[in-house]
């Protein structure tokens, strides 16, 4: 794992843009796996940006989510759908046909589920996954278990992610129950991944990450069997390395 330490968030934005941007412009049809969440919100801004002023193109990129709440419309502004098109895809030239979200609202999860991961099949694999991370080092939604799952599913939120992501809810209870997310399977198989983390909250999930046992009770900890992860952190949240 290589890992890159910055001060402020404003810094980490920038790098993880500038790696992001570096993907786009290597490879015309460059295929990105996108994550949600507060931190990744300054680098969709960065993205955005280079776009506006530096005209960084991405009419040939293809994009797939990582995850979706199930039950909540696209329209709905906690919806990822939602936070995808307002931080990043309306300020960019992607074709709309190019961006892949999985569809909180399907009646028929699983069929919905392989197809997904058919379409990431279909495009080649993806050349650079985005990730965040949760507190209980969740990555995508693939919660801390007993197992793992390898591909697209839907899953039961812990009771952490529920508590972490009820700030962006009026209550707790208005908080998703389930969601959509790509498994661990599709994470393992991009060719880069690119996770990102700042803030005290995530010091002890970074711990667990980095040097703690490979195990599915820390779903971010598989990254260390992976051959190209960059990790880049604040110093809250490299604290306890
Ligand atoms: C959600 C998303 C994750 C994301 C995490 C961290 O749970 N499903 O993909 O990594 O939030 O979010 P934040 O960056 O807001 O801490």
């Amino acid at each position: 794992m290589k890992i890159e330490t910055v001060e402020h968030y404003e810094e980490l934005s920038r790098k993880a843009a500038t790696i992001v941007a570096g993907q786009v412009s290597i490879k015309n049809n460059a295929v990105l796996g996108l994550a949600t969440g507060s931190t990744t919100e300054g680098m969709y801004s960065r993205l955005a940006a280079m776009h506006r002023e530096d005209s960084l193109d991405f009419k040939e990129t293809v994009t797939f989510n990582l995850d979706e709440y199930l039950g909540l419309p696209p329209g709905h502004p906690q919806s990822y759908h939602y936070y995808m098109h307002k931080n990043l895809f309306d300020h960019i030239n992607i074709p709309r046909e190019n961006i892949h979200i999985p569809d909180g609202e399907t009646e028929e999860p699983e069929a919905y589920c392989s197809w997904y991961d058919k379409k990431v099949e279909e495009a080649g694999g993806i050349d650079l996954q985005v990730l965040g991370i949760g507190t209980n080092g969740h990555i995508g939604f693939n919660e801390p278990a007993e197992n793992l799952q390898a591909q697209t599913h839907v899953v039961d939120l812990a009771a952490e992610t529920i508590e972490a992501n009820s700030r962006f809810f009026r209550s707790p209870r208005e908080v998703p129950r389930r969601a959509i997310t790509m498994g661990m399977g599709s994470i393992m198989k991009s060719r880069k991944i690119l996770l990102l983390a700042g803030g005290p909250k995530k010091a002890r999930a970074i711990r667990d990450t980095v040097k703690g046992g490979v195990t599915t009770r820390v779903p971010a900890s598989f990254l260390q069997l992976h051959p190209h992860v960059t990790l880049v952190l604040d110093r809250e949240a490299a604290a306890l390395l």
